[in-house]
């Protein structure tokens, strides 16, 4: 993230807030020892385990992880991008912007988004007056309200509607004096293929503008009125609509996602608009099957817990088990809700009523991997398993399942969910769940020079890593010497190998750190939350901190090269003494000499 706003300004904002007042307002606050605890505002809990430090005005979760300084609280909480934020709170500051000069080719761009912003947005007036025009409209205006909508929610959503004459739009966006070439950007028009000109994009269509979470128009679903195809067509990706971040109707939804911390996922226009008609309102369309990672993280930034209800047919699909297991990973307590056959959200609530919605689809939806368990179960077409070949298959194809959980308790809870279905031990679960992990191991190459520790929740980051790593971090006049003794390869906690990777790059540039400068150069969430915890840590001995950074430096080498000699020892073993002996020689010789070493240091 490019870091627009001068850093003194930046500075001027911070010291006009105190975090401990900004943050009372989401939540109370109680004093306890030298930091405030309250309730997190990012995830539900019952006990306070969310810490706010008035002294260095940081704040972190110990119950989610969530962490940061004033900017990334606001950032997460509104919702909002970091140039947002600081804009955000510029404004509550009386802080006033310098504005930086465009570069030439920024200003082309935002010049022409702007103006592909009003395109958007003349054009939906259009639709919307001709939906509403008795001449042009009344065919798709009786078809949407056959379909159970009223008139106030087609207002609402700017509903609208595309004459069927194939250039309409272009002749009224042209008597208002915009460009074809622009009107062409924003996707609305198309140019013929044989001869000059162009024409309409959307033809005889139902039109659903697609807006942004700052309620602009950045592009139009159409929908055919009868059964020919395609039944959609949509806007293509333009300098204003990328498919992969938006969330349709989240501009509308987003209070009620967070009123509610659940968010309903359907999968069409249709299904939220009927929804939110009838009261549901905490609900987004994801416009296709498969989340992205992109609306994974937008989601999440607004509840922790998210119901996929789509169509019958289409929650079992590849890729929707994809854009789930993406939704799992960005941090959301995944459920499925199942529907009954050939219905989709849309018919179910205007045939049952949003009531039986929620007690029969959304109560009744099962946590994402009881629904994999489920759907497994479906497959394999039987009630119970009874012959040893059904659990087989049964435990074949749920290994994969299980191997995804990264949660120990999760895990226990599963294992023995699945072994009393099979009637199998758990502990031949495991071994087999072991099995199936090794053999998905990518093939290590041998002795990589950088070892790696794998992220998951069994393997704590080394402790001398992290020592060390708190300590540059909350006294950056130490980066010069650590950087002299270790490489960043010689972390082997991934998250950490990034972190020093950017504090030796900006040691080398910087003499000068605050811990806000030092948060402002990591502008992922995982990575902030990383460094937050690991200024927070208390130092335990401040008195000593030069020979505990001589410790961990030596600590951090051995391991290092003990982890090297053990893979060298896999090698040997894996070779055979007849064959290999001039190989096995090498690898001795190289094993005695990392021994040594290690005795050095
Ligand atoms: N979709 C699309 N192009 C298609 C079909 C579907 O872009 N040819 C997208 C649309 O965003 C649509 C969603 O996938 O809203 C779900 O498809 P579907 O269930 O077929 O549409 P609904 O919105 O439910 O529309 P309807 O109820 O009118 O059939
Ligand atoms: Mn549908």
């Amino acid at each position: 993230m490019e870091n627009l706003v001068p850093e003194e300004t930046i500075e001027e904002i911070r010291q006009h807030f105190d975090l401990v007042e900004v943050i009372s307002n989401y939540t109370v606050l109680k004093k306890s020892g030298r930091n405030y605890l309250g309730l997190c505002p990012f995830h539900s809990e019952k006990t306070p385990s969310f810490t706010v430090s008035a002294e260095k005005q940081l704040y972190h979760c110990f119950g989610c992880g969530a962490g940061g300084n004033l900017f990334t609280f606001i950032m997460a909480s509104e919702n909002l991008t970091f140039k947002e934020a600081i804009t955000f709170l510029a404004g509550r500051a009386g802080v006033s912007l310098p504005e930086r000069p465009l570069s030439s080719g920024e200003k082309k761009f935002k010049v022409l988004k702007e103006e592909l912003l009003r395109i958007n947005e003349v054009s939906m007036k259009f639709f919307s007056e001709a939906l509403f025009s008795r001449k042009y409209g009344s065919e798709a205006l009786n078809y949407l309200k056959r379909r159970g909508l009223k008139e106030s929610t087609l207002k609402e959503f700017n509903i609208g509607y595309s004459l069927a004459s194939g250039e309409s739009l272009l002749l009224y966006l042209k008597k208002k004096r915009f460009a074809e070439e622009n009107i062409e950007k924003a996707g609305l028009i198309i140019g013929r293929s044989r001869g000059s000109g162009y024409y309409d994009r959307f033809r005889n269509r139902i039109i659903f503008p697609i807006f942004n979470q700052q309620n602009q128009v950045v592009g139009f679903g159409g929908r055919i009125m009868d059964d020919s195809h395609p039944k959609y067509l949509n806007s293509p990706e333009t300098p204003l609509y990328n498919k992969r971040r938006i969330l349709y109707a989240l501009n509308f939804s987003r209070y009620h996602i967070r009123e509610k911390d659940e968010a309903v996922v359907f999968e069409g226009y249709m299904d939220v608009i009927t929804a939110y008609q009838e009261g549901l309102k905490n609900c987004v369309a994801s416009l296709g099957t498969s989340l992205t990672e992109e609306q994974a993280e937008t989601l999440r930034r607004n509840t922790s817990g998210v119901v996929i209800a789509y169509d019958s047919d289409a929650a079992g699909e590849a890729a929707a088990w994809r854009g789930m297991d993406i939704l799992a990973k960005a941090g959301c307590r995944v459920k499925v809700a199942q529907l009954p056959k050939g219905m989709d959200p849309d018919d179910f609530i205007k045939k049952k009523g949003k009531r039986a919605f929620e007690k029969e689809i959304i109560e009744k939806s099962l946590p994402l991997v009881d629904y994999k368990l489920e759907k497994i179960q479906q497959e394999i077409g039987v009630k119970a398993f009874k012959t040893p070949d059904e659990k087989l298959l049964y435990m074949k194809k749920i290994i994969p399942v299980l191997a995804e959980l990264d949660n120990r308790v999760e895990m226990d809870v599963y294992l023995q969910k699945v072994s009393s279905q099979i009637e199998v031990q758990v502990d031949s679960l495991k071994l087999e769940l072991k099995k199936f992990r090794n053999a998905q191991r990518r093939p290590k190459s041998f002795r990589k020079n950088e070892p790696e520790i794998e992220v998951n929740k069994e393997n704590p980051p080394p402790a001398a890593e992290k020592e060390i790593l708190a300590i540059i971090l909350k006294h950056p006049q130490y980066i010069s010497e650590v950087k002299k003794w270790l490489k960043k390869s010689d972390f082997c906690y991934a998250p950490f190998r990034e972190i020093v990777d950017k504090l030796f790059e900006a040691g080398e540039k910087e003499k000068k750190f605050t811990e806000h400068t030092i948060l402002s150069l990591f502008p992922g969430s995982e990575q902030q939350k990383n460094v937050a915890t690991l200024i927070l840590d208390v130092e335990k001995n401040p008195d000593c901190r030069e020979k505990i950074i001589k410790d961990c430096i030596k600590k951090i080498k051995c391991s290092n090269l003990s982890l090297k000699r053990r893979e060298i020892e896999k090698e040997i073993s894996k070779l055979d003494k007849q064959q290999d002996g001039e190989k096995i020689k090498e690898l001795l010789v190289e094993w005695t000499e990392l021994k040594r070493l290690e005795k050095d240091y």
